[in-house]
């Protein structure tokens, strides 16, 4: 599948298509918060196949100049293993260059890990030579 990577807000009815079919549940709940929080965005980068269709997204928040922070990416489970979130990760660390710090909260599930380190993250307790800790307050 040829894949186009862009920058820009897809409809509301393409966005809650796609974060269903990877079933996340908590955003599509909430279709209102789900379209302010694309909005609020530093950056939403889209995956479309050759039909135009959307079949991957990724969003992030930055200041532009120190960090971003890579909070959501997902691809259509049909077009998964195929290119399109490693398109868009590419697209996400070309965005940050120059900017010190990507950083990014996921699942701990192996296929996940492997992503991510295709692209060469590294889990913060393991960065050389020191290692870093992160922490989360859930609300
Ligand atoms: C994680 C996700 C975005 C990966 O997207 P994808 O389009 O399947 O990834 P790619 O095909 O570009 O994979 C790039 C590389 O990542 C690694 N990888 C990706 N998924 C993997 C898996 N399930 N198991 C092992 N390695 C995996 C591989 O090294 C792969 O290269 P290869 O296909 O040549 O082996 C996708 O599986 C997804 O949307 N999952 C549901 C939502 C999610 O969990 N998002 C991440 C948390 S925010």
């Amino acid at each position: 599948m040829t894949v186009t990577i862009a920058g820009e807000l897809p409809s509301r009815e393409e966005v809650l298509a796609l974060y269903a079919a990877v079933g996340w549940g908590a955003y599509t709940d909430d279709a209102d918060r789900l379209m302010a929080s694309l909005r609020g965005s530093y950056a939403v980068f889209t995956a479309r196949d050759d039909a135009g269709g959307l079949v991957g997204l990724a969003r992030t928040i930055s200041d532009g100049h120190t960090i971003v922070y890579l909070q959501d990416i997902l691809v259509h489970p049909d077009a998964q293993r195929s290119g399109v979130g490693g398109a868009l990760l590419d697209r996400v660390i070309s965005d940050a260059a120059g900017i010190r710090q990507l950083v990014l909260l996921t699942d701990a599930e192996g296929g996940q890990r492997a992503f991510y380190e295709s692209r060469g993250f590294v889990e913060v307790h393991e960065v050389k030579p020191a290692p870093l800790r992160s922490f989360v307050r859930l609300g």
